[in-house]
């Protein structure tokens, strides 16, 4: 039961996660920075937790979450990984450089989405990394398996042997993926006590999975930090349940008794825009913002969008004058270039 639930040490969080296998991709841990400018002038304290500093082809979040799925790849037969997301997708990025730094080929599957073959950002580092590529119709990520399962079938007709990573859409690979979050959690609590300080909030861009493991990590440690997700799309699924589902199956497998539910997930998709990869003019104004401020270049799809909400929260009241904030920025950085247009022809900004 949580109410009997005794929070865990960092060391003790470590060795538990030490059991789960692991491949060493990411460089870590990441800094957490304490941004002064940006601290004044929004009247709180706060801290930028480097994500976008792990290291593989340009850094991300998703790095830390590839270090537990890609671990299977060290013991079983693959020669290839198959996964697939949207056309300017982070994850497939990284997912790509670490194939590569694992002597594996890589296919990808990519719904065409805002942005489609455009060659820059994301799309140009695939070309580069060497991946092979197929881009489908359509926008709806939620089709993303389908696509998927019907190229793996493809695939092992051709006598290849795949790591077919479905990512968010996995079971396991959003179990591994919140695992890994919950490994960060432990990065920022070493982290705090050295700058000696206890966050009151802390925001993330997240889909499903980083916000889980945040969730996760946070509750095991018994912070009181509040944890604010901020959605980059809006989903056709129940996602704070299905956040809390990956809360629940990461207990579980770190062996802790911690229970989940969707009440006690923050996640908020008031500052996705239009749609999914289409930028905000919100977005962009807090892009140029943080730029300004400290020389940090946030994406245009998930991070700008995650920052703008950050700045609202504290013109709402949520976030109080004086309080101390962590902002995950997850990485993304790379998309930037494929949204010259949308950053510098909006006569608004
Ligand atoms: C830069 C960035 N931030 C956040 C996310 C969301 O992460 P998750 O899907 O683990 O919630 C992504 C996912 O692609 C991303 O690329």
């Amino acid at each position: 039961m949580n109410s009997n639930f005794t929070p865990l040490s960092a060391s003790e969080l470590v060795e538990k996660i030490s059991k789960i296998p692991k491949v060493d991709l990411a460089q870590l841990p990441t800094p957490l920075e304490f941004a002064p400018n940006i601290s004044k002038e929004l009247n709180i304290n706060l801290y930028v937790k480097r994500d976008d500093c792990t290291g593989l082809a340009f850094g991300g979040n998703k790095t830390r979450h590839l270090e537990f799925i890609m671990a299977k790849t060290l013991s079983d037969n693959y020669d290839c990984i198959l996964t697939g997301a949207s056309s300017q997708s982070n994850f497939c990025r990284q997912a790509v450089a670490a194939a590569n730094k694992l002597n594996l080929e890589s296919y990808l599957v990519l719904m065409h989405g805002v942005k489609g073959k455009l060659m820059q950002g994301n799309f140009l580092l695939y070309n580069i990394l060497g991946a092979n590529v197929d881009v489908v119709e359509g926008e709806d990520l939620e089709q993303i398996p389908k696509h998927l399962d019907k190229k793996y079938n493809q695939l092992i007709e051709n006598g290849k042997k795949p790591l077919l990573i479905y990512g968010g859409f996995g079971k396991e690979d959003t179990t591994l993926a919140g695992i890994s979050y919950a490994n960060a959690m432990v990065e920022i609590d070493l982290q705090m006590k050295e700058q000696n300080f206890l966050a009151d909030h802390l925001f993330v861009t997240a889909a499903n999975m980083t916000q889980a493991g945040c969730e996760l990590g946070a509750k095991i440690l018994g912070w009181p930090t509040r944890i604010q997700g901020v959605s980059p799309v809006y989903w056709e699924m129940d996602i704070k349940k299905d956040i809390a589902r990956i809360c629940n199956e990461g207990a579980k497998m770190l062996d802790i008794n911690l229970t989940f539910t969707d009440d006690m997930i923050n996640h908020d998709n008031n500052y996705v825009g239009k749609k999914y990869g289409a930028a905000t003019e919100d977005g962009i104004k807090a892009m140029r913002l943080l730029a300004n401020k400290e020389g940090i270049i946030l994406d245009p799809v998930y991070t700008s969008k995650g920052f703008a909400a950050l700045i609202n929260y504290i013109e709402k009241g949520i976030i109080k004058k004086g309080e101390k904030v962590i902002f995950m920025f997850t990485g993304g950085s790379p998309a930037v270039f494929a949204y010259n247009e949308e950053i510098t022809n909006n006569p608004s900004l």
